[in-house]
């Protein structure tokens, strides 16, 4: 049901069929799931050592962002010169639901990318990486991926683009939005809905908190005209990179969605 268009299709062709299993008893809303997406190890940046200075690093990292895992935001960083690594839960996947994430996405990196210095992984609720130099703050415009149902829309092809785009600057709006309040950060998560031909289209984004509102927005706008043709006209799809992701579906998947049916 469900095709992609990225670098990694060979890895994405074995989900299919998990991805399948998953979504052929639904479009029913399944609140439990937390499906595995995409993983990428970043060969070029090679391997480092047992008992090397990466090796010490990785380790205190990997412990500490369990502890940071639980917090409130639902996202935690580190950044320096020679390694950085970046944490982000899905906006509604926050506390122990960002840190049972989390501790998925490290078992499954480490065997996934044995050794390797530089990796990503994405799942439903979070996105974990690591890099071998100061990447925090800046989009990533390299590791991107766009998964979508594989059922058309069919009908009126130009009239959904219309929705979908105005969609889409609604929830990018939202996510970029500066409360006018003295903590001035913008959420970068949005969710929102908006009826289709009398069916109700469900829509997120989200960046990672560490790049900048306009950077934000950059990111969204790239990888929507990107992956326009993995978008479009689809009952259903979504985008994913280091920076900045967006799904839609005809059916809620973001827990307060599904509350409020
Ligand atoms: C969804 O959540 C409800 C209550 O939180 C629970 O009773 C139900 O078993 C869950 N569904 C699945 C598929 O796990
Ligand atoms: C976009 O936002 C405007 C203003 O809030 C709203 O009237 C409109 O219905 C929204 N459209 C879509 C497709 O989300
Ligand atoms: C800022 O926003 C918070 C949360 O919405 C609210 O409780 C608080 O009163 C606001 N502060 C000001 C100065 O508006």
């Amino acid at each position: 049901m469900y095709s992609s268009s990225s670098a990694s299709k060979f890895v994405i062709l074995i989900h299919v069929f998990a991805m399948q299993l998953l979504h052929i008893n639904s479009e029913l809303p399944l609140n439990t799931t937390n499906a595995y997406l995409n993983h990428k190890c970043l060969v070029s940046k090679g391997k480092y050592k047992p008992g090397s200075e990466y090796e010490k690093q990785l380790k205190l990292t990997i412990k500490n962002f369990y502890s940071d895992s639980g917090n409130k935001e639902g996202f935690t960083l580190l950044g320096s010169d020679g390694f950085s690594a970046i944490l982000q839960c899905r906006g509604d996947s926050y506390g122990s639901k960002c840190r049972d994430c989390y501790a998925t996405a490290v078992a499954a990196l480490h065997r996934r990318c044995p050794w390797y210095k530089a990796k990503i992984i994405w799942y439903d609720q979070c996105l974990l990486s690591f890099d071998t130099k100061y990447s925090t703050g800046q989009i990533d415009y390299d590791n991107n991926f766009c998964m979508s149902n594989a059922k058309k829309l069919g009908g009126d092809k130009l009239a959904f683009i219309r929705t979908w785009n105005i969609f889409m600057d609604n929830l990018t709006t939202l996510a970029i939005r500066v409360d006018n309040n003295d903590t001035k950060t913008s959420p970068l998560y949005a969710v929102g809905e908006t009826k289709f031909k009398g069916d109700m289209m469900y829509g997120m984004v989200q960046c990672t908190k560490d790049i900048p509102e306009k950077a934000c927005e950059e990111c969204l706008v790239f990888n929507s005209i990107h992956f326009q043709f993995c978008l479009n006209d689809k009952r259903g799809a979504r985008f994913m990179c280091r920076s900045c992701t967006f799904r839609f579906e005809f059916y809620p998947f973001i827990a307060k969605q599904v509350r409020n049916i």
